[in-house]
């Protein structure tokens, strides 16, 4: 053990919590089930303080840490996966502080998309908190390695991606404002790569990708976490089964619980959805 962390006393079967305001979970989800298959995912999902974007740091530090810290303790995840940008850009040295397990959190692929780019010009799309946070803006000036950085705040897309989720259809002429922010702002006909620096948006890549002008690479930061859990788990000597066991799926208000547990069908889950109060704010 070379962490400092400790699986003493914890499940057999390896798990770990992918935390989020909404379906931007599913996005990591989605990685981490494909490089590590047999470990178990639990979900939480602050839906009764949704969207994250629009709302003030001082306000969503202890939502967060309060809301992840009880669903750790409810559902018993040797990692913690902050599956959300506008929750990791403000929350992770307060969650590494309170919680013993490891915190992973999500960090918007801007370095990946600098060096990608052959225009140098790269597009970072994000919730408002996200684009306006120190924190990305120290990770552009740290990563970018010169290249132009085009903030393009695009809330809708977090409604839009749940409303996908639900079943519905996501038309051209809604993602149209978003593109005209990407590709019409100064510099944006020289876009190559466009950062999508929330969970929620690769959730809608095909979509966003048919309606641009023309083809761009689209990167996020999902493998690059599905990474750094399987080198967690490796640093906990905990060896992933053959299969994963039904995770818990936890949310913070009752009222749309039937399509939350719709939206997250497709990963092996109990069938009850918890509904968990944030801890320190009852
Ligand atoms: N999925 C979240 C993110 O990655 C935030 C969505 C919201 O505004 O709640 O930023």
């Amino acid at each position: 053990m070379t962490s400092g962390h400790s699986n003493k006393g914890r499940n057999p079967a390896p798990s770990a919590l992918i935390f989020d305001s909404g379906v931007g979970a599913i996005s990591i989800a989605r990685e981490i089930r494909q490089l590590l298959p047999g470990l178990t995912l639990h979900f939480g999902v602050d839906n009764g303080f949704f969207p994250y974007g629009d709302k003030t740091e001082e306000a969503l530090r202890p939502r967060i840490v309060g809301c992840a810290t009880a669903m750790m303790e409810r559902c018993g995840a040797d990692i913690l996966v902050v599956g959300c940008n506008t929750a990791s850009t403000l929350a992770l040295p307060s969650l590494r502080e309170k919680l013993s397990q490891p915190v992973v959190g999500v960090v918007p692929a801007v370095k990946p998309a600098a060096a990608a780019s052959h225009t140098g010009t790269i597009a970072l799309i994000a919730t408002e908190g996200t684009v306006n946070r120190h924190y990305t803006r120290d990770l552009i000036s740290e990563f970018a390695n010169g290249a132009n950085v085009i903030n393009v705040p695009a809330p809708e897309l977090v409604r839009l991606a749940e409303a996908k989720l639900r079943g519905e259809a996501v038309t051209e002429e809604q993602l149209a404002p978003v593109i005209a922010r990407i590709f019409d702002a100064p510099g944006g006909e020289l876009v190559d790569t466009a950062v999508l620096a929330c969970t929620h948006f690769p959730l809608l890549r095909e979509e966003l990708a048919r309606s641009a002008p023309r083809p761009v690479a689209w990167l996020d930061s999902g493998a690059a976490i599905a990474r750094r859990v399987q080198w967690w788990l490796e640093q906990l000597q905990l060896a992933q089964p053959a299969t994963p066991g039904h995770g818990k799926l936890m949310c913070t208000a009752t009222d749309e619980q039937g399509r939350i547990a719709a939206a997250f069908r497709e990963f092996p889950l109990q069938e009850v959805v918890d509904v968990v109060s944030p801890a320190g704010q009852e």
